[in-house]
């Protein structure tokens, strides 16, 4: 849970910039009202951010209505990879507009035409088939039935179980938080559903037994037979925290799947349209899961997200039996093709890989400097997980990294609250169209308000 934000005006240093204006408290005096009305008409699940009403926002520039600009580190969540408001999105949804179609629920159009061919074309054999859907967790869902389905049918009724890893995220919705590895998140859910297996994720440095055995001992342990398991979903990097597994733990996993004819899936909600330095997260550990999950950053925008997957399983369903009202919808499919559009034209892949070496040099160098409140930085590309944690210990801090977010918000650099395990995450995102110079001014940034933090 995040802590509830403070509505509490801070007289800041002002801040001007070529990219940062700060310019009044924070919160702005005049939001404070607004913001307690939000909170007096939403349930408190909405709260926890740092409490800035964004009034518009471009490539890597977040500005209120109040005169203040932030660089952008938090890509809103991992969303805007082509950048916040780009020329492509925004010509191609009024051309949609002003063409005249806003929705045509499952017949056809020709921006979902558009939309699952230019996927298709993107992705490796044997992944084929693209089903069109609106959120991340909806596609992790939807992956989960997939598999279900798949393991009966190849393994009758015995072949039911998901094996998810701890810590992972995949959603909130029911499915969505019975994969999830979060205790915390599955309270409400009050019973063991079975059918569900967590294993220990080999990030290597709280988890270090990364050797691929720990897997099948984990399953033994449990009393789980690998004939029974119908599927493995695994996030591509762990959100949470940043973390890749190691590529031989993953390549292993990969010849698991196949000889026990159980689904491989990466969640690449996160991972996926260059935000780890490749065009796919799974890139880097030379697989090919059979359903990919994607969401976020395939639109830079607005909300869809898509599974796609190896044709015999796709095609598990007959018509009419797995649709959504809004799969495939034309603003959606518009937004979505003129975000990959850019991450291509101005290939912001490389950018990331580039800008990416910088931003993990730098918090490594950071990180030496305050072993004290830094554990570890994680991730790739402009993706970076930096744990805050107790001195000397792995144990996460979750109020250093609070303060750490608050002031570098109240200093003209975005985050969003931290996340991860006991909340010691910060989680570090620029969109890839951030440039270098940015890049490195909300880096020391960071550093200032950590050493601020620090001391307090
Ligand atoms: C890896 C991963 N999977 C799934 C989801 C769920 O996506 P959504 O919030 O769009 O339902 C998220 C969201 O943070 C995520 O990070």
């Amino acid at each position: 849970m995040h802590s509830e934000t403070s509505l509490i005006s801070r007289n800041v240093p002002f801040v001007s910039t070529s990219f940062r204006t700060i310019q009044t408290p924070i919160p702005v005096p005049a939001s404070i009202p607004l913001l307690k009305e939000m909170a007096s008409c939403e349930p408190r699940s909405m709260g926890g951010q740092p409490p800035i009403i964004w009034d518009h926002a471009k490539d890597f520039s977040v500005w209120d209505a109040y005169g203040n600009r932030w660089i952008d580190f938090s890509s809103g969540v991992l969303v805007t990879n082509a950048g916040h408001s780009a020329e492509e999105i925004i010509r191609s949804l009024r051309d949609q507009i002003d063409h005249g179609l806003l929705h045509s629920y499952c017949f056809p159009n020709q921006a979902r035409i558009d939309l699952v061919r230019k996927l298709n074309s993107l992705v490796p054999p044997p992944l084929e088939k693209v089903f069109l859907l609106t959120t991340g967790a909806e596609s992790t869902e939807c992956a989960l039935k997939l598999a279900k389905t798949c393991g009966r049918k190849v393994g009758g009724d015995r072949k039911i179980v998901m094996v998810s890893f701890r810590n992972a995220f995949h959603g909130r919705t029911f499915g969505a938080q019975l994969m999830g590895g979060t205790p915390a998140l599955k309270e409400w859910i009050g019973e063991q559903i079975p059918g569900f297996v967590q294993v220990p994720f080999p990030d290597g440095w709280r988890n270090t037994d990364t050797d691929f055995s720990a897997f099948e001992r984990s399953l033994a342990q449990q009393g789980i037979s690998p004939e029974t398991v119908c599927g493995v979903i695994t996030e591509t990097f762990q959100g949470g925290m940043g973390c890749f597994a190691p590529k031989a733990y993953m390549q292993a996993l990969r010849k698991w799947c196949d000889t026990h004819n159980a689904l491989l899936i990466l969640d690449e909600v996160q991972a996926g349209f260059g935000r780890t330095g490749t065009f796919w997260g799974f890139e880097h550990y030379e697989i090919v899961p059979d359903i990919i999950c994607l969401g976020k950053g395939i639109s830079s925008s607005l909300p869809l997200s898509a599974v796609i997957g190896r044709k015999d399983v796709m095609d598990l369903y007959g018509p009419g039996e797995m649709t959504s009202t809004h799969s495939g919808n034309p603003l959606c499919c518009r937004a979505a093709l003129a975000s990959i559009e850019r991450i291509e034209k101005e290939n912001l892949v490389r950018q990331s890989a580039l800008l990416g070496a910088i931003l993990h040099e730098t918090l490594n160098t950071i990180q030496k400097r305050h072993t004290d409140v830094i554990g570890a930085v994680m991730g790739k590309g402009l993706v970076a997980g930096v744990m805050f944690t107790r001195a000397g210990t792995k144990d996460p801090n979750p109020s250093t990294a609070s303060q750490v977010v608050q002031r570098c918000v109240e200093k003209g650099v975005m985050l969003f609250a931290p996340v991860g395990p006991g909340g010691g995450t910060i989680k570090i995102n620029p969109p890839l169209c951030i440039s270098e110079e940015a890049l490195r001014e909300g880096l020391e940034v960071f550093e200032e308000a950590l050493t601020e933090a620090e001391k307090k």
